[in-house]
């Protein structure tokens, strides 16, 4: 086949499990952030609909120690993601809490459950901190069930190094962002993917931003972390108000579950 062939028949297969895009904005127009003021994290809980994110006990992101650790033989060796060769085409957007980069179709099998996806975006610094550790960058790519509407998430976490060639795709030229009127617009497709490859970490845990939604089925790339440069997390910051992790939660009796 040729390659304009390939990418038609990509293009067709990815239009037709489009399921649009999740808003993380929310309950009565309130606006969350990240400050320690009345709209951060410590106090997304108090407002209408986002009571989960106080109440919860399975809250994410989690704080990484080794006691929480365990080795489970029953994970599959390897990741269920079944993401096409060819290009995949994107849009992105900035809504002021992350950049977000819409790709649809991206197939991750668990336990014979079939997740499609639906965006990734990024956090600075990392959400989950494992060992101690804060990464510079995590990416989150979002995937969900149809007929439930049941998320799992991706998190690669990034060392701070060369330019991540995965990132470069669509870091030259972040959208800026524009109170009350949000922008999506098409970019380049994305010629390829981070690795799904080597060990990961499993838990059950929540959305990070509001209404910290549980039941997210979460998996952590452990193997070959990914690097970001400085340039890359410069142009970043300069796209976003503020830094965008929220603060990790408690595992309560919760165990990260790693692939062998
Ligand atoms: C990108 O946006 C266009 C126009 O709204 C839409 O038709 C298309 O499905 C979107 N693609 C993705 C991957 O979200
Ligand atoms: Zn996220």
């Amino acid at each position: 086949m040729k390659t304009s062939h390939v990418w038609a028949v990509c293009v067709t297969a990815l239009l037709c499990l489009h399921l649009g895009t999740t808003v993380t904005d929310g309950a009565e127009g309130v606006r969350f952030d990240y400050t320690n003021g009345p709209n951060g994290p410590a106090n997304w809980g108090n407002f209408p609909g986002w009571e989960t994110c106080k109440t919860g006990r399975m809250q994410s992101p989690m704080l990484i120690t080794p006691d929480i650790m365990v080795t489970d033989k029953k994970l599959d060796a390897k990741l269920g993601t079944n993401y096409p060769k060819c290009p995949i085409p994107a849009n992105i957007s900035n809504n002021g809490h992350t950049i977000e980069v819409a790709v649809s179709g991206l197939e991750l099998k668990i336990n014979k459950v079939k997740y499609y996806s639906r965006q990734m975006h990024v956090h600075y610094p990392s959400e989950h901190t494992i060992l101690g550790y804060t990464f510079p960058l995590e990416l989150h790519l979002v995937h969900v069930e149809p007929a439930t509407g049941k998320i799992a998430v991706i998190g690669w976490l990034f060392t701070l190094g060369a330019d991540s060639p995965f990132l470069a795709q669509f870091f030259d030229n972040l959208p800026t962002y524009t109170p009350g009127s949000e922008e999506t617009f098409p970019i380049d497709p994305i010629k390829f993917l981070l690795s799904t490859k080597g060990t990961y970490g499993r838990y059950m845990g929540s959305l990070t931003t509001p209404p910290c939604s549980e039941g997210v089925t979460w998996t952590l790339m452990l193997w070959d972390f990914p690097t970001v440069s400085t340039n890359q997390l410069n142009l970043l910051k300069a796209a976003l108000p503020e830094a965008n992790a929220r603060p990790t939660q408690p595992a309560n009796g919760r165990k990260l579950r790693i692939s062998t």
